[in-house]
């Protein structure tokens, strides 16, 4: 059963990408045209955060540190030296607020 949880709200996002802390877990909340997706801030390599990397070919963000690729949309780790997912999360957007499903 879904677990929806308010972290954000749209106007927040000044770029595609903000970082929200959920309890105790950051997560990077990203804006693409096709709507919101949450995935796991920290990089499943080492420590890094994904919200501070580059977006590539619309969905897919750059780890700062090593260079790792994930899918924004699925959490699926893409190139090394991950070789781990990070968590994604369900977003919905309801009057300007952002949810994730934490379930
Ligand atoms: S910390 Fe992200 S690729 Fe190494």
């Amino acid at each position: 059963m879904p677990d929806w949880v308010e972290v954000a709200n749209e106007d927040e996002f000044e770029g595609a990408v903000i970082c929200v802390d959920y309890d105790g877990i950051e997560i990077a909340i990203f804006k693409l045209e096709d709507g919101y997706y949450a995935i796991d801030d920290e990089c499943s390599h080492a420590v890094a955060s994904l919200s501070e990397g580059k977006i590539e070919d619309s969905c897919i963000i750059k780890c700062p540190k090593h260079g790792a690729t994930f899918d924004i949309k699925t959490g699926e780790n893409l190139s090394f030296p991950a070789v781990e997912p990070v968590a994604s999360y369900p977003v919905r957007c309801e009057d300007g607020k952002i949810f994730i499903d934490v379930d």
